[in-house]
Formats: C-alpha cells, sequence, structure tokens
C-alpha cells in the first residue's frame, strides 16, 4: 500500500519565486533565505516521493469572491501556473495523480470531509514558491503534484482543529491506497505576517518559534488554537498556518503509534514582508521502526 514517507513545511512568500525568476538569489538580502533550503534540496534529492500531496491556498487566483470553496482537492490530470498579473512565472506547471486524487476523494468524503473536487485551475505562488524551494530551477518538477487548496483568505475559514482532523484522515486514505507509492505531505504558507492595514509588516519571532516547537511536539494542542489567536499574534495573514497542521495531522505519530524525526529546521526574517518558517519531519510508521514497541 501506498505510505507517507515525511512532511515539509515552508512559507510561500511571491517575492522568493520571483529573486529566483531574476536569478537574485546570491544577493545579500536573499542569500541567506535561500542558504536555508540547501540541506533541504539535497534532502529533497535522495527522498523523492511518487507524489506531493501540497496543501497550499489560493490568493485570488482561481478563487475569488465569486467561488469560494473550503477544501479543493486537485483530481485532474495536469494544472498550469496562474498568472497572477505579470504573466505565468517561468516554472513548470504540475503533472496530477488522478487516480490516487480519486482514492482519496472517495476516503475524505464518506470520511465526512465534504470536499470540493476540481479538475481545471490554475496554481499560483501558494503553490509554485514552495516547489521552487525544494527543487531549484528545473524543466519539470520531478514527480507527481495533487494540488490541495485551503480558503485562509475570505471568513469564516477553516480552523486549526478541522485542518488536523483532515490530515489525520488523509492518513487513512494514503495508507488503504493499494499501490506502493511514496507520498509526501507539504503544509505551505505563513508564518507571521500582515500585508495591510495599520499593523502591516508586523513579525512576531517568538510566536513562530513556539509555533514550530508546538508543531513538532504537541500538534494535537496546538491545533485547539483559536483563530483569533493567529491574528492577533501572527498577523491577518499568519493564519496560513492553519495549513500545516493538515501535513502535521498525517505524520502517523499522531494516531498511527509511528514516530517523527525533525531533519531540518529554519527560520529567517524577513523575506518580503514575511517570517520564512520551514522543517521536515520525516514519517516512521510503526511497521518500519523495529525495536520500538508501542
Ligand atoms: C507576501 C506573503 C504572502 O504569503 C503572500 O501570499 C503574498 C505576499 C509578502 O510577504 O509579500
Ligand atoms: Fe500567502
Amino acid at each position: 500500500h501506498a505510505v507517507i514517507t515525511g512532511a515539509v513545511f515552508t512559507s510561500h512568500v511571491p517575492a522568493i519565486g520571483a529573486a529566483m525568476d531574476h536569478h537574485k538569489t546570491e544577493e545579500p538580502y536573499w542569500k541567506p533565505v535561500f542558504d536555508g533550503y540547501a540541506y533541504s534540496r539535497q534532502w529533497q534529492r535522495e527522498n523523492l516521493p511518487d507524489v506531493i500531496f501540497l496543501v497550499y491556498n489560493d490568493h485570488a487566483s482561481t478563487f475569488d469572491l465569486s467561488l469560494i470553496p473550503t477544501f479543493v482537492l486537485g483530481t485532474g490530470a495536469a494544472y498550469a501556473t496562474a498568472d497572477e498579473g505579470y504573466g505565468p512565472r517561468p516554472v513548470p506547471g504540475i503533472e496530477g495523480d488522478p487516480d490516487l486524487a480519486a482514492h482519496i476523494a472517495h476516503s475524505l468524503i464518506r470520511d465526512d470531509f465534504d470536499l470540493t473536487l476540481v479538475n481545471e485551475m490554475t496554481v499560483d505562488h501558494g503553490l509554485t514558491v514552495p516547489l521552487s524551494l525544494m527543487f531549484g530551477d528545473v524543466e519539470r518538477w520531478p514527480c507527481k503534484v495533487i494540488p490541495f487548496h485551503v480558503n485562509v483568505v475570505q471568513y469564516p475559514v477553516p480552523s486549526g482543529a478541522r485542518c488536523f482532523e483532515l490530515g489525520r484522515a488523509l492518513r487513512r486514505a494514503v495508507e488503504s491506497y493499494d499501490r506502493p507509492l511514496n507520498v509526501q505531505v507539504w503544509g505551505t504558507g505563513g508564518m507571521s505576517h500582515q500585508l495591510q492595514g495599520p499593523r502591516a509588516g508586523l513579525i512576531n519571532r517568538e510566536w513562530d518559534n513556539a509555533f514550530l516547537d508546538r508543531l513538532i511536539d504537541d500538534p494535537a494542542g496546538l491545533a485547539r488554537l483559536p483563530h483569533l489567536d493567529y491574528v492577533e499574534q501572527a498577523g491577518s495573514e499568519g493564519i496560513e498556518l492553519v495549513m500545516w497542521l493538515i501535513a502535521r495531522g498525517a505524520m502517523s505519530d499522531v494516531d498511527g503509534g509511528g514516530t517523527v524525526e525533525t531533519k531540518h529546521r529554519f527560520y529567517h526574517v524577513p523575506a518580503s514582508n514575511t517570517a520564512v518558517g520551514h522543517l521536515i519531519l520525516e514519517n516512521h510508521p510503526r511497521a518500519e521502526t523495529p525495536g520500538t514497541e508501542e
């Protein structure tokens, strides 16, 4: 059957994509950001999955006030890069996995997560910037990508608790797929940032680092944090962090009896208006960790 081999968490700041597209990664402002992903690119080459289940949010590129789905599962064969105002980024579109996505749709919807299934859409910086950070400049992405969009732009948005439960159901869905695939789950967006209003530019290092600590060690407790805490402490766009709880909920230590191992942790301020946070967790389901009885 399919297994979840790890989780990657990263911010998706659009200026990071622009820095790559315009060859500015060696400039003093950007170098520290990309240095923080050097290990990640090597790890990703050595641990290339068959499929990435990529949890992200669209920013009014495909879903705007005309259509506001809370959870979107991309069941299509391919998705092109969105034009966000300057033409589409010069990066490849993604190839989906319609068969695995259909299986996940059945499993999650039967588990009472009322998803919206989308076969045609474009994908914006929320999805392409994490891929660029982890894979660098490539002709095509080296594995399939199932896009999973979460509405964190137009209130009401789903709670951290709901996202965490969805992640738990996602693990059951992947592990009940009868093909031997390696799947990574990515949680993207965040960390603290506010792009608008009197508090524009807000960054909260202390809160962000406590979030990273608790994401690793106390995800169930972290999932109970109310919306208002994110917005007050991490700014209006800090709410993007609820998406990280989907990926964390899919790790097997949450209720599958396995363990997780922290392979990499990085935090840097600033990139554009945002605090960049990044984590790589390897997943060790019980069957793969001989010597651990529980
Ligand atoms: C920025 C960050 C975001 O998450 C986003 O979606 C757009 C802009 C920024 O820091 O500029
Ligand atoms: Fe964003």
